[in-house]
């Protein structure tokens, strides 16, 4: 046996002002498989991961929620807990970036920055907001493309026209916040001179084994044009670090983001009596192995290396960059109702085995390429029927069904198909390099060759013939056929823990790799029971629907439909919200001044726990302009704002996609 190994695997930290989703899953998923193939080999393997606390939206989203960025972090820890543990996810330490440990490592590495004459101090002019008393990062500002005029843009990329720009060149720029127009104001910030390591990065990124092929062509491309310096301070209120040595300045998220992995693992560490040098000292036995999405590739190859040379931290020794989960062949969408869910699939789809089968899709489609990915309702089921279901499942449940009826539920004292070992046996170390290397979609065609070649096998071989006549060789048959379920058991250990622990418990042996080597006879079995329940199509309504439409939208039923005389008698207007706030004995209603052009009226909306009175002047907003005035909490109210209520009960007003005249009608 090779010796073991030490390694240290991450996935990217999920930001915690989101629900996880397929996209997430994916992830989590390739990562899990990695690390349990890993400990099934005895090596040792730490996975580490946590939520991504800090930065402007998640500071934004309390605010908007009007709770505090501490409440939304840690209710976003207990939902994406539970969302993993629902899919197995196997992780050592699930932490949080908001933590002592974290802050502690962020300053350590900063000054360790600083003493390399690394950060450089400029004051720059950025956009801020009067009236929201901050400064607005590029997100946070729209306006008109300079390049191409199209409206509601964001600062940094028009997504018209794909120019990219400083948000100090857009036309009529707004703060999203409030949707005055902000001033210029000046402020210092702190910058890493990427630059100066040019010549460490092009060596660390050539390392053999440390990116994937698809990769390294285009991060190459990115340091050949030019390093560009990198901000790491932002400005007040943000949910952050305090920069040591300033009073308003915060590490920006990115900074501390990937710190975490660090400060994670200090935690694992001190809870388990080790040491993080163990793993992160520069000269550490440990591999580090990041697995991260196409999309944060910049920041953990060109950004991340530099931070941790300068504190002689051991680096990445290797990347696996995923690409992106489609649905039904399109990107996710909330609006097309493809954006899943984790919870939704754990809670709706109808089969008990679901989120074992979704780990199941991922592996068999997954290799290490930053290729999308398309979830597809029906090749999830076919995929999964194929070889779960009617392969895998199969044999195990002909195998064990006949040594219960025909070897008094032992294995048969017999001895086994040596072309089968073989074949086994070659194949078993195949299988660990594809794991390994994380080309798991190989080792599942493999799974299910052995699969076929057992079914073939039984099927050929006529175990319920030969018991008539020749036991002896029925006993063969069947000793062959439990030592390859044993093997399978293995070999889907990675992938499909559930499943194959129930497998392990038939055989009532424990498993690690190198049992997939044919080693029973005679034991005694344990009970037999189902492996696998097909999946069908009607399981999956809850969440994919039906047809490829959107699923939870039921059709109108007959006797609800109008006329278009019916709907005429609604007058639905725009009107622009001009001030705002709350009624103090209330703690749903909002009191809204509005103009529908030179028309002013006041509104009481049932906003309050939705939006701010500050978020909501500004905002265009439609409102049933004919309905009977009504006294609410002692208040008048001439009429209603519209608004769309998502699944989970919170509200998002109707708003007109672009601006429009005051009072102009809807219809
Ligand atoms: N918080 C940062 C990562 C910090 S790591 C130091 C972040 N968070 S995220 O929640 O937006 O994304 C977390 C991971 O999920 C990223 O690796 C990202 O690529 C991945 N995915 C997010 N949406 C995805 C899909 N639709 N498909 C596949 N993975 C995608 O980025
Ligand atoms: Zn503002």
């Amino acid at each position: 046996m090779s010796p073991k190994k030490r390694l240290l695997v991450t996935m990217a930290l999920p930001y915690a002002n989101g629900d996880i989703h397929l996209g997430h899953l994916l992830e989590a998923v390739q990562t899990d498989i990695f690390v349990r193939f890993q400990k099934l080999c005895g090596n040792e393997a730490v996975y580490v991961c946590a939520d991504d606390t800090h930065g402007t939206p998640i500071e934004l989203s309390a605010l908007r929620q009007n709770i505090t960025p501490e409440t939304l972090i840690a209710r976003a820890y207990e939902s994406h807990k539970r969302d993993y543990a629902g899919f197995n996810i196997g992780f050592d330490i699930f932490y949080t970036t908001n933590s002592p440990e974290n802050r502690r490592y962020a300053e350590l590495i900063y000054e360790n920055l600083r003493k390399d004459g690394l950060i450089i101090e400029k004051e720059i002019d950025q956009y801020y907001c009067d009236h929201d008393k901050r400064f607005l990062p590029d997100r946070f500002i729209t306006g008109t493309c300079p390049k191409c005029k199209a409206e509601k843009q964001y600062g940094d990329v028009c997504e018209s026209c794909g120019a990219t720009y400083d948000p100090t060149d857009l036309i009529e720029p707004a703060c999203i916040i409030c949707g005055n127009t902000p001033q210029l104001r000046r402020s210092a910030h702190f910058y890493v001179e990427l630059a100066k390591c040019e010549d460490f990065l092009r060596d660390y990124i050539g390392r053999e084994g440390t990116l994937q092929d698809d990769m390294r062509n285009f991060v190459t491309t990115w340091i050949n044009e030019g390093l560009r310096e990198w901000c790491i301070s932002r400005d007040g209120p943000y949910f952050g670090f305090t920069i040591p040595g300033t009073t308003d300045k915060y590490f920006y998220v990115w900074l501390d983001a990937p710190i975490g992995y660090i400060s994670s693992t200090d935690k694992w560490c001190a809870d388990n009596g080790r040491s993080t040098d163990e793993f992160w000292a520069k000269d550490a036995a440990a591999e580090v192995v990041h697995f991260i999405g196409k999309d944060i590739v910049y920041f953990h190859t060109l950004f991340w290396p530099v931070m941790l040379r300068s504190s002689s931290i051991n680096l990445p020794s290797r990347f696996f960059i995923h690409g992106f989960v489609t649905v039904q062949g399109e990107k996710m969408s909330k609006t097309r109702g493809t954006f899943i869910l984790a919870r939704d699939f754990l809670e709706k789809i109808r089969h008990p085995q679901a989120s074992e089968f979704l780990r199941f899709y991922y592996g068999s489609k997954l290799m290490p390429n930053s290729g999308d990915l398309d979830f597809s309702k029906d090749e999830f089921i076919s995929r999964v029927n194929t070889t779960l279901a009617n392969n895998i499942g199969n044999l195990h449940h002909r195998t064990m069904v006949f040594c219960d009826r025909s070897f008094e539920g032992k294995v048969p004292d017999a001895p086994w198909d040596e072309t089968i070992a073989a074949e086994v046996a070659k194949n078993g170390p195949e299988i660990a390099a594809h794991f390994d290397r994380g080309e798991f979609k190989l080792a599942v065609e493999k799974i299910h060759a052995l699969g076929n070649l057992g079914n073939k096998y039984y099927q050929d071989s006529k175990p319920w013939e030969l018991i008539k006549t020749a036991p002896e060789a029925a006993g063969t048959v069947m000793v062959t056929c439990v030592n390859l379920m044993k093997a399978l058991a293995v070999f889907l250990t990675p992938i499909v823990p559930v499943l194959a622990s129930r497998i392990e418990a038939k055989l009532g042996t424990p498993l690690t790799w190198d049992d997939y080597r044919f080693s029973l006879r005679g034991a005694p079995l344990g009970v037999t029971e189902k492996l696998v329940q097909p999946l069908e199509a009607a399981d999956l309504e809850p969440v994919f629907g039906g047809g490829k439409n959107d699923p939870e939208t039921p059709p109108v039923p007959e006797e609800q439909l109008i006329d278009i005389d019916t709907f005429g008698n609604v007058q639905l207007k725009v009107a622009m919200v001009v001030a705002a706030e709350a009624i103090p004995k209330s703690k749903k209603l909002l009191k809204l001044q509005v103009e529908l052009g030179s028309e002013k009226r006041q509104i009481v909306a049932g906003l309050a726990a939705h939006y701010t009175p500050e978020s909501m002047v500004g905002k265009q907003v439609v409102i049933v302009a004919n309905l009977k005035p009504a006294k609410l909490f002692g208040e008048t109210s001439q009429g209603m704002v519209l608004a769309a209520k998502n699944a989970d009960g919170s509200l998002v007003i109707v708003s007109p996609e672009r601006p429009v005249d005051g009072g102009a009608g809807v219809a």
